[in-house]
């Protein structure tokens, strides 16, 4: 199967280690949230078709409607070939969705001590449930999302710690592991 999804909590680095995994072989990154933000305006029938962006999203229709974008573009990317897919944090509590993103190839949970969850967040305007927070509120934010959403991250076939490492470095980590499942470009 041609295709992995990286999944853990906002500030694992999925977005960047996509594209990196991505790029090392010949693979296409994609990103649910973008996707959700591209495809928003269409899906909700809006007039225009312009980008809406999340925190947007939660602001004008709500959680809610945030997570029924997010499902039905889970369903979209999980079709594609040869992609990297970097969900959202909450991606794998939706209904179902571990289940079908594992129907579709490996996952990887990429864990971090919350710590560097919180450090690698701070002041991130762009995440709705972290915004206008304090440290100390983002991080009991942070400690009770990881605490929901282990069990559905637990399911993932591949777990790594990025606690450590710059990007490239956890690549390789990440594609050792994955040879050991038979994944990747070199399964061919
Ligand atoms: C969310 C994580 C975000 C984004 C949205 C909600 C979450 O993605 O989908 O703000 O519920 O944890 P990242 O994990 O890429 O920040």
């Amino acid at each position: 199967m041609s295709r992995v999804t990286l999944v853990g909590c906002m500030g694992s680095g999925k977005t960047t280690l996509s594209r990196v995994l991505a790029k090392r072989w010949c693979w296409r990154a994609l990103d649910l949230d973008t996707m959700v933000e591209e495809q928003a305006a269409e899906r909700l029938g809006l007039p225009s078709n312009e980008k809406i962006s999340i925190p947007a999203i939660f602001e004008d229709h709500g959680e809610a409607t945030f997570r029924r974008l997010e499902r039905a573009c889970l369903d979209d990317v999980l079709a594609e070939e040869d992609v990297v897919i970097a969900t959202g944090g909450g991606t794998p509590a939706l209904d179902g969705a571990m289940t079908d993103i594992l129907a579709a190839g490996p996952a990887v949970w990429l864990h971090a001590d919350s710590e560097t969850l919180v450090a690698r967040t701070a002041g991130a305007g762009d995440r709705p449930l972290l915004s206008g927070l304090s440290r100390t509120e983002a991080e009991a934010v942070h400690a009770e999302l990881s605490e929901k959403r282990r069990p559905h991250y637990a399911r993932a076939t591949l777990s790594i710690d990025v606690s450590r490492g710059d990007p490239e470095e956890v690549a390789g980590r990440v594609e050792a592991a994955l040879k050991t499942v038979g994944v990747g470009p070199w399964s061919r």
